[in-house]
């Protein structure tokens, strides 16, 4: 539970947010065709880590509380955090979040995306389609005088109504000169409840949604957070700031 007031941008922050927001999205496309079997998860940091660097910007997770590597590369039965590795290779019917967040000028922004590599299952195709969808729901309801549990309450409804669950133990957060902020933002909740929405908030929304439990477990590493049953996971997140009239998606490319 963050406890740091909510703070609202000014306009010369929310044009910070903007340019950091779209090479974070512009970094997440251009990883995509490199998501194929064969390829090892630290392929993809070391990809990322060069764009980064080569674009003047710099990896935010990179030693962040101890984090190792500069994006986080989730397969499967990861919710997030996975941490890329030499010896872990993509393989045909997996699904991998690539989680990436960018410093430029002191301000964050931060997107994921689940990819399927070849072609996974119907299930996990599914999976990773309703997750989509629960993002867009969630953003759909970010506009001034809504509260913050309409969008958990829109995400957790639309997840369950298919089958699936919705994690609990990570959640969406303020972002802006600091990484992790307030407010927390639950993907799961009650409408009506909850702080206020207000022009110049900038948090991110990123569902985790599961096919069995919402329970995870985060393994000895420190980080990698699993499924206690070891089912599948999709995520996806956008930074966004809450405009005069509803919404601005900062990380599209
Ligand atoms: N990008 C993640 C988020 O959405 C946070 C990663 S923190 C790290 O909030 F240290 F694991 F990289
Ligand atoms: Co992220
Ligand atoms: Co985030």
């Amino acid at each position: 539970m963050k406890t740091e007031p909510i703070v609202i941008l000014s306009t010369r922050e929310l044009d910070k947010m903007r340019q950091v927001g779209r090479l974070a999205g512009q970094l997440l496309q251009h990883l995509e065709p490199m998501v194929k079997p064969g390829v090892t998860t630290l392929q993809l940091n070391d990809e990322a880590e060069r764009w980064t660097q080569a674009h003047g910007a710099k990896s935010a997770p990179l030693g962040y509380k101890g984090y190792p590597k500069s994006i986080c590369t989730s397969v499967n039965e990861v919710v997030c955090h996975g941490i890329p590795n030499a010896r872990q290779i993509l393989k045909d019917g997996d699904i991998i979040n690539i989680d990436v967040t960018l410093i430029v000028d002191g301000y964050h922004g931060d997107t994921s995306k689940t990819f399927l590599v070849g072609t996974p299952s119907p299930k996990a195709q599914k999976l990773v389609e309703v997750t989509e969808e629960c993002r867009r729901l969630g953003i759909a309801e970010v506009k001034p005088g809504a509260k913050i549990g309409d969008i958990g309450a829109a995400i957790q409804e639309y997840a369950e109504a298919q089958g699936f669950s919705v994690v609990r133990d990570f959640v969406g957060h303020g972002i802006s000169n600091i990484f992790h902020t307030s407010p927390d933002i639950p993907h799961y909740g009650t409408r009506g409840k909850g702080k206020r929405l207000r022009p110049g908030m900038v948090f991110t929304i990123e569902p985790m949604i599961n096919i069995g439990t919402w329970e995870v477990e985060v393994l000895a590493d420190g980080w990698t957070a699993v499924t206690r049953d070891r089912q599948l996971s999709a995520q996806c997140e956008h930074t966004l700031a809450v405009t005069e009239t509803g919404v601005e998606i900062l990380t599209l490319a």
